[in-house]
């Protein structure tokens, strides 16, 4: 069962029937198609080892520049470790389309495209981005935006191609990036706060390092899976004044809620929605949670009194995600909702339609509905008020109507179907 799944009998019923007939919808399975060309199996163990496949079957759009078995065979000679041969890999993927027939035809004769070593965030400046460039006699070429003076490599075949999602391009030799190559630690060794500190969120790791112990709480949770949100400086700094407001166990608790002791990839996120518990959540009462909320690409967290978004991936690397979002999570336990606030968006009109599936191919399976917390507070908007009144005359109980407030797409109208049915067969 899925860990973002708040269990209860209804919905852990709903959940195997809809996740047996409903898996997420990807337009293909690059393991699958490479796995139809045995010269490219290494190339292809090494996408899943790595766990790019997954992040390549959610992308709209990609390119694969694969290498065969021998020349993989001197990449792998270089003894890099599984890290750091991801960002190898994930500078072989192209997040654009490019088959046969647009190679030959570029306009300008050469072009920068982006890779998913460039979209995860580990490649500064330019590195990430692979030049591609059309000679006079109709030969390809490609190459890292950071190797000056390494020979490019060049197209060899198309292997695959389902326009305009994918197209699996052979490549004479892999790509040479000194950025990608650059040795990566083991996530188990990253220093956290300096992570953060790095890479925009240096208010929020300033406070982890000098309150209590939230630092030492946040690595002591990495090596059994840790996903923490950091609030960008500009979100953390306004925040500051009502931070320091707080009494010293308040802060430890304010910061541990910025911290899951799970490993949530971002994939995983953008397809799973549900109400995950924190660092500061005490076993019992479930307190200091929020909701998971994803909608097409666009993953929000969202608290009983603020909306986060995130912004930004410093790092998703099985077991520790850290990513960034534009504001500070505030858990209901230590500040009130603002009054009348903007309901939370129902996402009816953006959300996955059936025929529609390329604009949201990448759509979430119906599977992660999260009931609303069953005891609205006297303190909650009307907005939650509604829902709970709602929750109690509903025929499926409390988890038929929170269910119904999060299900956003058609398949809600089956699902409230299968509730009925369950609730007939009891
Ligand atoms: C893709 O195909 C492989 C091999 O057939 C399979 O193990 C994997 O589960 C598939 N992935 C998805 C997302 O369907
Ligand atoms: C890689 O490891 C093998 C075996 O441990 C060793 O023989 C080889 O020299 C190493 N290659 C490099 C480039 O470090
Ligand atoms: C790609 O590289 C070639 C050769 O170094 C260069 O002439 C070209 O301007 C580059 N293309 C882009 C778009 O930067
Ligand atoms: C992480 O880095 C910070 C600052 O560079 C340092 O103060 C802290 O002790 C480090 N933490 C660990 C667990 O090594
Ligand atoms: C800090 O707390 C005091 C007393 O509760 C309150 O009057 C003040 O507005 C608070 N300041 C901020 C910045 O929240
Ligand atoms: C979330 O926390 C509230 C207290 O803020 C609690 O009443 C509720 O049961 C929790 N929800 C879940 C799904 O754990």
């Amino acid at each position: 069962m899925h860990p973002l799944l708040r269990p209860s009998i209804p919905l852990l019923l709903l959940f195997l029937l809809l996740s047996g007939s409903a898996p997420p919808i990807y337009a293909f399975n690059i393991t699958r198609i490479l796995a139809q060309h045995p010269e490219f199996s290494t190339f292809n163990h090494y996408l899943s080892a790595s766990h790019l496949a997954g992040e390549i079957n959610r992308r709209k759009t990609v390119t694969i520049l694969a290498v065969s078995n021998s020349a993989m065979a001197d990449l792998l000679a270089k003894n890099l470790t599984l890290y750091t041969l991801k960002n190898v890999l994930a500078l072989h993927v192209l997040v654009d389309y490019f088959g046969a027939k647009q190679l030959h035809q570029l306009t300008g004769g050469t072009t920068l495209t982006s890779t998913l070593f460039q979209a995860t965030g580990s490649a500064p400046g330019t590195t990430g981005f692979v030049n591609i460039t059309l000679h006079r006699a109709g030969r390809v070429s490609f190459s890292a935006a950071d190797t000056s003076g390494h020979p490019p490599v060049s197209f060899v075949k198309s292997v695959k191609e389902i326009p305009y999602d994918l197209a699996v391009i052979q490549i004479s030799a892999p790509l040479f990036s000194p950025e990608a190559e650059a040795p990566t630690a083991a996530p188990t060794d990253v220093n956290i706060t300096s992570l953060m500190a790095k890479k925009g969120c240096k208010t929020f790791a300033d406070l982890l390092d000098s309150t209590g112990d939230a630092a030492a709480a946040f690595a002591a949770n990495v090596g059994s899976g840790l996903t923490a949100f950091c609030p960008i400086d500009q979100a953390m700094e306004a925040f500051l004044p009502r931070f320091k407001n707080l009494t010293a166990d308040e802060k430890l608790s304010m910061l541990l809620y910025h911290a899951v002791p799970i490993y949530y990839s971002i994939q995983l996120l953008k397809s799973n929605n549900g109400v995950i518990s924190t660092l500061a959540t005490d076993g019992r009462s479930k307190n200091y949670n929020f909701t998971v909320q994803n909608d097409g690409e666009v993953v929000t967290l969202r608290t009983k009194v603020t909306t986060a978004k995130i912004t930004g991936t410093l790092i998703d690397e099985d077991p520790l995600a850290v990513y960034t979002i534009d504001a500070v999570l505030e858990p209901r336990e230590l500040f009130k909702p603002v009054k009348a606030p903007a309901p939370a968006p129902e996402t009816v009109a953006d959300s996955p339609k059936a025929g529609n599936n390329k604009k949201h191919k990448h759509a979430p399976a119906p599977v992660a509905p999260a009931a609303d917390e069953p005891a609205a507070s006297p303190n909650d908007n009307p907005a939650d008020q509604k829902v709970a009144d709602d929750d109690s005359s509903a025929a499926g109980g409390r988890d038929y109507a929170g269910a119904g407030k999060w299900i956003t797409w058609p398949a809600a109208a089956a699902a409230a179907a299968m509730v009925a049915a369950l609730v007939l067969a009891y």
